[in-house]
């Protein structure tokens, strides 16, 4: 394959359609809440800014840093809190919390703590999910549980699936009386999961998917907020984090240019290839896309369609 030579040249009997996409940002310094920051670029420009790749990354900060804004802005990101116990058990008391609330928790570090522990007092903690610690199983029934603490560490997961392998599962803390025994079974200074858990639920205002992130090692204290928005800053070099919705601040909404070209390629082909090869020309248009990314460019390649059924003409 890679002996295929790939000539660009003009006027030849193949055709591809090259298609690029860029996202130009735009900031304004009013001060909105999200949604109306939402409303606004959806209105003028396409969203609130979406960032996909260090790119587009590197794209709004310079957005911010010729603004002269160095402080917090709006994006188009934000993440629903949906708490949920390991067992599913969704009644009475299903939203009972006991939060250290004189330390900011649940603060969500760095965008990465999806689950809970409790502490020797009684008060919980949201922490990274993959930390390895004690763990309390519900060793009785759902309805009359029985709480205890399992000296292994574990990371959550393995915690959980031990939990469901030997017992009930990891502890659901419905009412003070439960938590209190939780508390019971924890020596001083000793802290353990519990089956409280939530997923990332990071969306963009766009629907883009969420692939790319930059987080900044920063709290994002949630509270009994339902839904958090995303803010970034040129002082903190761009990096990502979390903020009350309701916040009024400057933001960043994002437009889209979109580039389609058709090229005309001349294929210069060893004798033995088949220039109708579906697989092969796959191939081409894979190595072809290649090269562009190598320079910057993410395009879509396409053999067009009504000349499927056109013979390609070997050269020589
Ligand atoms: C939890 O630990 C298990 C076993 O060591 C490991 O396979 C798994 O990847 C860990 N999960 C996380 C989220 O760290
Ligand atoms: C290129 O663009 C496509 C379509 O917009 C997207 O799915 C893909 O993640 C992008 N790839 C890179 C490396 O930016």
């Amino acid at each position: 394959m890679e002996r295929i030579l790939l000539r660009v040249m003009l006027l030849s009997n193949c055709f591809s359609l090259f298609t690029s996409f860029t996202r130009h940002y735009h900031f304004f310094s009013e001060p909105l809440t999200w949604n109306e920051a939402q409303t606004f670029c959806r209105q003028k420009y396409t969203d609130l800014a979406t960032i996909e790749n260090s790119e587009e990354h590197n794209l709004l900060y310079k957005t911010l840093q010729s603004a002269g804004y160095t402080s917090d802005v709006w994006i188009g990101l934000y993440s629903e809190i949906d708490w949920k116990w390991s067992d599913g058990y969704t009644g009475a008391g299903a939203d009972y919390r006991h939060w250290r609330s004189d330390y900011n928790e649940p603060e969500f570090y760095h965008a990465s703590q999806l689950c809970v522990r409790s502490g020797d007092l009684g008060n919980w903690w949201d922490d990274d999910c993959a930390l390895n610690q004690q763990f309390i199983c519900n060793t009785g029934t759902q309805e009359e549980p029985q709480f205890t603490r399992q000296k292994e560490n574990m990371n959550w997961s393995s915690a959980q699936r031990f939990c469901r392998e030997n017992f009930i599962d990891l502890a659901t803390v419905r009412t003070d009386a439960e938590n209190n025994m939780i508390a019971k079974v924890l020596p001083i200074g000793v802290h353990a999961w519990i089956g409280l858990f939530r997923d990332p639920n990071f969306f963009w205002s766009d629907q883009s998917s969420f692939l790319f992130s930059a987080w900044d090692s920063v709290i994002n204290p949630i509270g009994s907020m339902t839904v958090i928005c995303g803010a970034t800053s040129f002082g903190r070099s761009g990096k990502w984090k979390f903020l009350s919705c309701e916040k009024r601040l400057p933001f960043v909404c994002y437009s889209v240019h979109v580039f389609k070209n058709v090229v005309k390629l001349k294929l210069k082909a060893e004798d033995s290839m088949d220039l109708n090869d579906p697989v092969l020309k796959e191939k081409i248009l894979k190595k072809l896309q290649d090269r562009l990314r190598e320079r910057g460019m993410n395009a879509t390649l396409k053999w067009r369609k009504d000349l499927n059924r056109e013979t390609v003409k070997k050269e020589l």
